[in-house]
């Protein structure tokens, strides 16, 4: 069966959208369209169907299928330390806010295992270090940014530095800002016990796995070995070798079952905003959304990292960017 031959009315697409809320409490309003069919028709053609109308009779009477239809929308992928390069160039830059020009030593450090290199940066590697120690546009802005005021050298007055990780699914990347932290903190002072993460995902269930902060061997690919000794201890489940994260990296981080497209009250602003791999998956009336809980939430001069294929129309927004090749923007006044 190919894909021209599957029917899918607006109003069979309608109910399925609204069955689905009912009964799983997946709700797709925030999705584009394109993804939702992308995976409708993978679904479909899985079960042999080519009428919208009849996988919806299919769907209502049988829960294996209703479950496997909503795992499919689970988009809680991500490992420590996903696209690696991103985290040196924010460990870059609190490197120049602390005015240390050899930065080199810290970036080995950082760096995993040679072979565990997210693949598609391996053949980049060298041009990904440069890119990261030069990146002008970002370091032409440092005093603007609202982590210099609080950490560079001049600076007296203690004030935490304050970083949000939205979507954070099961909590690699705010425990992987975390370690960074920590690590930078043993060093410089200036940081240490100065910083708070917060970390939301719509999905409890992840929450719920990112409190616990067990996580298998595939997740700590990227992981640099000194922090891989420090922070994880080994743990078995049946014959499976596990990771826990310390408690000393866990009470670092609040965590917070949150959707984004939903006003937010929090008490923070932030210096920090990391949102990747999220925005892939929004229609545009969502990423309006988005983009103005960012504005709001994020401090004049604060800095928002996207995913690495996730961009926003700056026009009319506070938002600018200033690392195209790591996709970070800054709020400007
Ligand atoms: C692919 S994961 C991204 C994880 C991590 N940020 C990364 O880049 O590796 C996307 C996460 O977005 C969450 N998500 C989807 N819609 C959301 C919403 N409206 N508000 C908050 N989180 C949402 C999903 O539950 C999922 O955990």
């Amino acid at each position: 069966m190919t894909e021209i031959n599957i029917r899918i009315s607006e109003q069979s697409f309608q109910t399925l959208i609204g069955l689905l809320k009912e009964k799983t409490g997946l709700n797709l309003d925030y999705y584009r369209r394109t993804f939702i069919l992308r995976r409708l028709k993978a679904r479909m053609i899985r079960k042999k169907f080519s009428d919208l109308k009849e996988y919806n009779s299919f769907l209502l009477s049988n829960q294996e299928e209703l479950k496997k239809f909503k795992d499919g929308f689970t988009i809680k992928y991500t490992y420590f330390f996903r696209d690696w390069d991103v985290y040196a160039t924010f460990q870059n830059i609190l490197l120049k806010c602390l005015n240390v020009e050899d930065i080199k030593k810290y970036i080995e450090e950082l760096r995993p295992a040679c072979n565990n290199i997210d693949k598609l940066r391996k053949k980049r590697k060298e041009m990904i270090e440069k890119e990261i120690v030069n990146a002008p546009s970002l370091f032409n802005n440092l005093k603007k940014l609202s982590i210099y005021q609080l950490i560079s050298n001049s600076r007296k007055v203690k004030k935490p530095l304050t970083i949000w990780s939205c979507a954070c699914a099961t909590g690699e990347e705010p425990y992987s800002l975390a370690m960074l932290l920590d690590n930078l903190a043993r060093t410089f002072p200036i940081i240490n016990n100065n910083y708070q993460i917060v970390a939301s995902d719509i999905d409890k269930l992840a929450i719920s796995d990112a409190k616990n902060g067990i996580y298998s061997t595939e997740k700590l690919r990227n992981v640099p070995n000194i922090y891989e000794q420090r922070y994880f201890t080994q743990t078995r489940r049946s014959f499976e070798m596990l990771h826990a994260i310390s408690s000393e990296i866990k009470d670092k981080v609040t965590f917070l079952n949150e959707d984004i497209t939903k006003i937010h009250n929090y008490p923070w602003k932030f210096d920090i905003i990391f949102c990747r791999n999220l925005l892939i998956y929004f229609d545009i009336q969502n990423r309006k959304k988005f983009i103005r809980t960012i504005e709001k939430q994020l401090k004049e001069g604060g800095l928002l990292f996207l995913g690495k294929t996730e961009t926003i129309f700056q026009e009319g927004t506070s938002l600018e960017i200033i690392d195209p090749i790591h996709h970070i923007y800054i709020k400007k006044n």
